[in-house]
């Protein structure tokens, strides 16, 4: 059975398909659409995108148009970063529904603990609310699970020391040199399923020569081994494409990258993502 139908299963019993395919920079219209619908016919089940990328809409159309029944399909979305109020939070909820043209969501997280323009700032009184929203939302039956993005242990601890519910998810930036090692502890403590964005450093970590020789080593490409290594730290990758070929590839990761090889990509260090 392909590796498309393994899942993490949230704290609350619910079933999330361990790769998703992720919709970050991908544009609204044709791009997004065919991407989603690729992505389905080869065997994707779990679809994430967000307020922010612009692209509810043909994510929301490709779906519908697979005709594949739409409890079988796991989608995300994400409240924009600057949105932290109640209300707020509520009237977004609304908006992207209506976007995607669903009647309810897998996963709602809050996009980053602060407005992408103001990283870093003090935003957590507006994290309670927009989460208090969020748990309402949930225990409504509009979201089948609530999580946060880009949250650090201090910003989850905001929301767990403060609110009813954990996070279900935290999906952050994740893939081989990006040290984040302490989230993810403060996630495994709390039973919070981190999912990793980026899986492929964006693509700047493909051309590193260790990743290349592990990858020359199994037969593989050097972004199915940095799929594999998040699979192997108990992540869930979310790798983009808009190329059918790559899409069929980087779900074929059913082999073993041994513990001497993990230990070698462990050993490399640093972020060479480029935003040019
Ligand atoms: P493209 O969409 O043209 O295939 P990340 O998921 O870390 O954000 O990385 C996404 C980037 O990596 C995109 O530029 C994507 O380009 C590229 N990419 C995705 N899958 C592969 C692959 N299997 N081999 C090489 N590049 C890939």
């Amino acid at each position: 059975m392909s590796i498309l139908t393994h899942t993490f299963r949230l704290a609350n019993g619910v079933e999330r398909p361990k790769i998703g395919l992720g919709t970050w920079q991908v544009k609204n219209g044709e791009e997004a659409y065919q991407s989603v619908r690729l992505a389905l016919k080869n065997g994707y089940r779990h679809i994430d995108t967000a307020e922010g990328y612009q692209n509810e809409e043909s994510v929301g159309r490709a779906i519908r148009d697979s005709g594949i029944p739409r409890n079988q399909i796991f989608v995300t979305s994400k409240l924009e970063s600057h949105i932290k109020t109640y209300e707020g939070a509520k009237a977004a909820f609304e908006q992207t529904l209506k976007a995607l043209q669903f009647d309810y969501l897998d996963l709602f997280l809050i996009h980053a603990p602060w407005p992408w323009s103001e990283m870093g700032k003090d935003c957590r009184k507006g994290n309670i609310e927009a989460w208090r929203a969020m748990e309402e939302l949930y225990q409504a039956g509009k979201i089948r699970a609530i999580g946060v993005s880009n949250f650090d242990p201090k910003d989850l601890d905001n929301i767990i020391n403060n609110c009813k519910i954990v996070p279900h998810v935290n999906q952050i930036a994740y893939f081989i040199g990006l040290d984040q090692s302490k989230t993810i502890a403060h996630c495994r403590q709390h039973g919070i399923v981190v999912e990793a964005y980026s899986p492929l450093g964006i693509g700047f970590v493909l051309s590193n020569p260790d990743i290349q020789k592990v990858a020359t080593k199994y037969n593989v490409s050097p972004a199915q081994i940095c799929i594999r290594w998040c699979l192997q730290k108990e992540t869930a990758p979310l790798p983009k494409s808009t190329h059918e070929g790559r899409i069929i590839q980087n779900s074929q990761v059913e082999f073993e990258i041994s513990a001497d090889d993990m230990a070698l990509l462990d050993s490399i260090k640093g972020d060479p993502r480029r935003w040019d």
